[in-house]
């Protein structure tokens, strides 16, 4: 209740008829002290609720509940924290005992992160009943806190979070950078932000030192070419349909496409497989890459600007995979700020031989 204000006007919260467990509220309802405004928000299952449905993202709701555990660093992978290292980049030091907020926490799986670096308190906030996902997979830990509630109308005090960070999600929402500034907002002066969102594959200039990499480029291309052709027929399917796809066909075209040659039939169907991957990672990520309505695309300098029109400072951007650009700052100029952390070797473009030694 300190940080959480009402998402209409701001005004500070109380709590009512609350059905308490251990610390946490599992029942109960927070009004506005704001007479006018006097909205009432309900506490289901220790979640508070400022919203009651995802609008545009409710497909995410679905995606949550149905893969809830399939990206949680628990089993055989840990390719949620290999992904958060390389695009946001905060290690134990950064994290242990701030505050942090995630918009759009889906399942979970960068706040169970978050959790484990030792953050005093990690929020995570989301549109859709993803929240339940969340809720189930992390919420006894007393470090955690889901909120469901738009990230256009944050339910949170302006400067009373240390660390603001989203990863995959702002591309997923009608208006990106504003979203990006609803973040800022909430972090307070000495604090840091961090973005991570799809980056544009363009084509690069072709000269005979380059094209093997061109040609690599030129099938990537036509690779999401073919994904968007697929996805004008796919987001006008009921999810529920393709779901059902997910969950039949997918399955078998992760374990053909481990066959070489054969395994290029998967070309023909709108699927997303992965290699090195369990089958529930194909399976998630293709629901997750055709059945959503809104994707947008940035450049690095996209981002930078926007970082840049927040007036943030130490823009760095970040050493991410492929297909990703991410990018993290600092509130404020004061802030200490390791530069060689960012430093990476860039491979030689391959053919160019660099002088006789
Ligand atoms: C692709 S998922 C990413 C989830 C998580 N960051 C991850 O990478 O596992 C995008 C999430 O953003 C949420 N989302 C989209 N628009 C939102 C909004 N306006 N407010 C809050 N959450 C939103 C969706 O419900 C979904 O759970």
């Amino acid at each position: 209740m300190t940080f959480m204000c009402c998402p209409n006007c701001q005004s500070d919260l109380t709590l009512e008829g609350e059905s308490k467990e251990t610390s946490r509220v599992q029942k109960g309802t927070i009004k506005c002290l704001n007479e006018k405004c006097g909205q009432i928000y309900p506490i289901v299952n220790f979640v508070p609720r400022f919203v009651n449905g995802g609008y545009y993202a409710n497909s995410f709701g679905r995606q949550w509940r149905t893969f809830a555990k399939t990206q949680l660093d628990e089993g055989a992978t840990k390719e949620s924290k290999l992904r958060w290292d390389s695009e946001i980049t905060w290690d134990r030091k950064d994290v242990s005992g701030k505050t942090i907020i995630e918009f759009g926490s889906g399942a979970g799986r960068f706040i169970d992160i978050c959790s484990k670096l030792g953050a005093k308190l990690a929020i995570g906030i989301d549109i859709t009943d993803a929240v339940d996902a969340s809720q189930e997979n992390l919420g006894d830990r007393e470090n955690i806190f889901f909120i469901q509630a738009d990230i256009f109308k944050p339910p949170i005090k302006a400067s009373t979070i240390d660390l603001g960070y989203s990863i995959g999600v702002l591309h997923h929402t009608p208006n990106p950078q504003k979203a990006f500034s609803k973040l800022v907002r909430l972090v307070n002066d000495s604090g840091s932000i961090a973005l991570s969102l799809y980056d544009i594959s363009l084509y690069r200039r072709p000269n005979r030192n380059s094209l093997k990499i061109l040609t690599m480029d030129l099938l990537w291309a036509l690779n999401l070419w073919r994904a968007e052709l697929f996805r004008t027929f796919t987001t006008r399917l009921p999810a529920g349909v393709f779901l059902a796809y997910c969950r039949t066909v997918v399955p078998i075209l992760h374990y053909l496409n481990r066959i070489p040659f054969i395994g290029k039939v998967r070309y023909l169907f709108p699927c997303t497989c992965y290699k090195n991957l369990p089958v529930d990672w194909s399976m998630l990520d293709t629901y997750d890459t055709y059945v959503t309505k809104i994707v947008h695309q940035y450049r690095a300098k996209d981002i930078f600007q926007w970082f840049l029109k927040e007036q943030l400072w130490n823009i760095v951007v970040t050493n991410s995979r492929a297909g990703w650009v991410s990018v993290v700052a600092n509130k404020r100029s004061d802030t200490s700020f390791q530069h060689e952390k960012y430093i990476y070797e860039q491979p030689f473009a391959p053919g160019i031989k660099s002088g006789p030694d």
